[in-house]
């Protein structure tokens, strides 16, 4: 265990052990990965989260890459049948909430969520909200009481490695137009999804000498933040 946290903490340039689980080995987690650009493997977000998943220690990964062709948008007959019970669904119900069901499993299954997040038009990319429409389904990933909505994805970590052209951070002329955090964190929180952990990388059409600063920036904050995951684990 202390070989593992002294390589995180160390050298956060080279990979923790993540293929073989032992043990002593601290929070190996099993970790959702979704991405959401149009870009595919060229996206920047997408780079920013494989960098993150080198440093953070974790025994398996599912990726889910969201696509229009993969991730339709939700239409009323999805809907009906994410809110029939699965032992009143007709045939034609139960074929429309397989996909819903498939990606609740995902994350039920996960103990880490990863989310590769580019900003589109000041928010995120379609095909990412049509994945929260699915995912959002009552009795499943959340219930109303007499107290209001409860989350019922509990106990997962979230880490969402953003991607933007501009820069939008605390301070910056056009911080209000940020509707990509704010959004997020309202969603998943609504979900349970609390522990939610954002990682910038900002200013990347702001010419090459910016977004290499900030490419720096974003790998350095990994840095720390992976750092501080195998410290707790082993505390
Ligand atoms: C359709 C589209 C819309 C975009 N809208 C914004 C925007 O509103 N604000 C911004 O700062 N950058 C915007 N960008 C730039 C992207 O955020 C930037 O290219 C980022 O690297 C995308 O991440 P990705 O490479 O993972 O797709 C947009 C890019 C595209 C393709």
């Amino acid at each position: 265990m202390f070989r593992l946290i002294r390589e995180a903490r160390s050298d956060h340039l080279c990979s923790v052990n993540t293929s073989t689980h032992h043990d002593t080995e601290p929070v190996m987690s099993n970790v959702l990965l979704i991405h959401s650009s149009v870009f595919g493997e060229n996206s920047q977000s997408l780079g920013l989260a494989r960098d993150f998943l080198k440093r953070y220690p974790h025994r398996s990964v599912v990726e889910r890459a969201l696509t229009p062709e993969t991730m339709p948008h939700l239409d009323g007959a999805t809907f009906a049948a994410m809110g029939t019970p699965a032992n009143e669904h007709t045939s034609s119900q139960r074929a429309a909430a397989a996909l819903s069901d498939e990606l609740i499993a995902e994350i039920e299954a996960a103990d880490t969520i990863v989310l590769a997040v580019p900003m589109y038009n000041f928010s995120i990319p379609s095909t990412l909200k049509a994945w929260i429409d699915h995912v959002a389904r009552r009795g499943r990933t959340f219930r109303y009481s007499e107290n209001g909505p409860e989350g019922l994805l509990k106990g997962k970590k979230v880490f969402v490695l953003a991607a933007r052209g501009g820069v939008y951070s605390k301070g910056a002329p056009a911080a209000a137009f940020d509707f990509q955090e704010p959004y997020l964190r309202a969603a998943l929180g609504f979900l349970g999804l609390t522990d939610v952990t954002f990682i910038h990388l900002e200013g990347l059409a702001m010419g090459p000498e910016a977004a290499n600063t900030n490419r720096g920036k974003a790998l350095a904050e990994i840095g720390r933040l992976t750092g501080d995951v195998v410290a707790t684990a082993a505390a």
